[in-house]
């Protein structure tokens, strides 16, 4: 069986911390070092060897692509990748360990690492884009293609995903079983809103093709936020759109909670369900009365405005979130900005997490000299996380996306300063549609919620990233009761936690969050059941969050 730990603590909350439970040993006083020297660790160490890591990868990628001889050749693939499964099947029943696939948990994005090794592992060799289809304005690919990919391969064509990550290394087949938003999704919804269909390998070997309106719509709707564990995708059809190679961007500075908050509301459509809204629309918070909202749109650049384009992501230039909030201080302004620039504005800075390990990362003489080695490769930090940095990654940061409803901007951001109080907050306004009951993971939008007269609601994600004050601070912080709380807050509001990050909620607590329904007749109807994990376990933590986060509560 793929079975996990022993059962977490159900009482995460209730718990006393041990005054004295932080462990104090030599491993303890070099964690504290290299805690104080980070920076440096990380700009002499972490950066030429992630460096040197991309380029391992990208040689990896290229041999691969290359082996898999190509578009025409996507057929055979799958038949292999039935064959894996059909070879599983023939395993006594008692002996066959649930399945999943084959790629190592370092290049994923997800903040836990499942543990692959104790399940049945399918190797889907799945690279490549298999078509473009212009008149319907849709994209088939392969799952294993990245946003980065397929970002180089529509913009010169006149092109974007719908909905494009601001993440060069994310998968196209990863967002589809996890779930994806970006500046575009107040316009069309989460990346699922986008998919026109899926082929996947069902736990029994076949091949199915499923779409909204097929035989097979419960898979279609109950596919996203599965995370791999109703079926093996191989192939997705993507909606595009066609974009102009500039975006106007404005950058509005708001000063007061409620004014930044309505306006965001106002320029998303979270009003007026017949209001016509910018491409783009993003907020960033850097204090509870001061946030700068940034609109964006397609447009030519006129003739005598050519400098005013601004290609934020080169090497020497601060970091996006540096020069979003210097408008708080020059007042509202507007530039132009090559699209694949904006598709790819947070990448160095990984948003501001960047600063979190280099603290000097905004100084301009460090932008000169070692601005081109950013940023540091997530899959690199990924590989060479030690038990220690693992629980560091939870107890004494915060790493969290959380969907939210729109009409309660106000009591998120005061939430967040309540449990966190860390800043910048990230805004991305979104629509949730309402699908039916028990159509998908996600419930329908409540009544007070829905945008009036439309089939869906506004919320947002709020990306909650960086250290906590009371972290900074070196005083006591009880990382898993704030974040059990925050949970708890997130499901009260109808919201819904990224899977891809850290959860800490119980299987009640998570059921309360997921609608299951539909989530679990697909998994018995489409013989998953004996054949991949329970979503609440491939997504809980691998590691007891409770009792390690017990032992980190104090300052180290
Ligand atoms: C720095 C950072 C910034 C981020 N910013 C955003 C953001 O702005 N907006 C946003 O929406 N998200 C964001 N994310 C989260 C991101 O969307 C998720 O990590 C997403 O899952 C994509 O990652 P991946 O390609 O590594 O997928 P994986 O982690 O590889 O896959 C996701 C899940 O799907 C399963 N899976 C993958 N491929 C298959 C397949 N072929 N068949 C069956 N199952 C499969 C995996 O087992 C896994 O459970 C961010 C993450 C990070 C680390
Ligand atoms: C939006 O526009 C449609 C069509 O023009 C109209 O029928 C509808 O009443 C409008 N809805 C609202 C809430 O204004
Ligand atoms: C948020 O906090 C501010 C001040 O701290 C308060 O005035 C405001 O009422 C709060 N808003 C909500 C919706 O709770």
């Amino acid at each position: 069986m793929c079975e996990r730990h022993p059962p977490q603590s159900d009482s995460g909350s209730s718990y006393t911390a041990p005054r004295d439970a932080a462990p104090t040993s030599v491993y303890t006083q070099l964690l504290r070092w290299l805690e104080k020297h980070r920076g440096i660790i990380v700009v002499v160490a972490v950066l030429p060897l992630s460096l040197f890591f991309a380029a391992y990868i990208w040689l990896r990628l290229a041999l691969l692509q290359y082996l898999s001889a190509g578009p025409e050749k996507h057929d055979d693939r799958v038949v292999q990748v039935q064959a894996q499964v059909k070879r599983w099947r023939q395993q006594a029943p008692s002996s066959r360990k649930l399945m999943c696939t084959s790629r190592p948990n370092w290049q994923s994005l997800s903040t836990t690492f499942f543990r692959k090794d104790l399940c049945h592992q399918v190797s889907l060799p799945l690279y490549d884009i298999l078509s473009l289809d212009e008149t319907s304005l849709t994209i088939r690919v392969e799952p294993l293609v990245t946003v980065g990919q397929v970002t180089e391969f529509l913009v010169p064509r006149g092109y974007t995903l719908a909905v494009c990550l601001e993440v060069a290394e994310a998968t196209l087949g990863g967002l589809a079983m996890g779930v994806g938003m970006t500046t575009y999704s107040h316009k069309v919804g989460l990346y699922q809103e986008t998919v026109v269909s899926y082929d996947v390998v069902l736990g029994d070997g076949s091949l199915v093709t499923a779409t909204a309106s097929n035989t097979y719509s419960d898979l279609y709707y109950t596919l996203p936020w599965s995370h791999g564990t109703l079926a093996f995708l191989v192939a997705l059809q993507l909606k595009i759109i066609k974009i102009k190679p500039h975006l106007k961007l404005e950058y509005i500075p708001v000063r007061g909670q409620k004014a930044y908050c309505d306006l965001i509301r106002d320029v998303s459509g979270a009003n007026d369900v017949n209001a016509s809204t910018p491409d783009y629309v993003e907020a960033t918070v850097f204090n509870k009365e001061e946030a700068v909202v940034m609109i964006g749109s397609f447009c030519d650049v006129p003739q005598k405005e050519t400098h005013k384009i601004n290609h934020l992501t080169s090497w020497h230039k601060p970091l996006f979130y540096k020069h979003v909030e210097s408008f708080l201080s020059k007042g509202r302004d507007y530039e132009y900005v090559p699209l694949q620039d904006y598709l790819l504005r947070h990448n160095r800075g990984i948003f501001w997490v960047l600063e979190t390990m280099i603290p000097f990362c905004n100084n301009a003489l460090f932008r000169l000299f070692f601005g081109m080695l950013l940023p540091p490769k997530i899959a690199f930090l990924k590989f060479t996380t030690t038990p220690g940095v693992r629980a560091m990654t939870f107890t004494k940061q915060v790493f969290q996306d959380i969907v939210l409803p729109m009409n309660q901007l106000e009591e998120q951001i005061n939430k967040s300063e309540e449990l966190f109080d860390l800043y910048p907050l990230l805004v991305y306004p979104c629509r949730i549609y309402d699908h039916g009951q028990h159509k998908g993971q996600l419930r329908p939008p409540r009544k007070d919620q829905l945008v009036p007269g439309a089939n869906y609601g506004m919320f947002n994600d709020l990306g909650v990233y960086g250290v906590p004050r009371a972290v900074l601070e070196k005083k006591p912080f009880d990382a898993v009761a704030k974040m059990r709380a925050m949970e708890a807050f997130t499901r009260e509001n109808g919201g819904y936690a990224f899977l891809y990050a850290d959860t800490f909620m119980n299987r009640q607590e998570f059921e309360e969050m997921f609608d299951l329904t539909g989530y679990e007749y697909a998994r018995n109807k489409y013989h998953a059941v004996d054949a991949f994990p329970h979503l609440f376990d491939k997504t809980k933590p691998e590691i007891d969050v409770v009792e390690v986060g017990k032992q980190y509560i104090n300052p180290l």
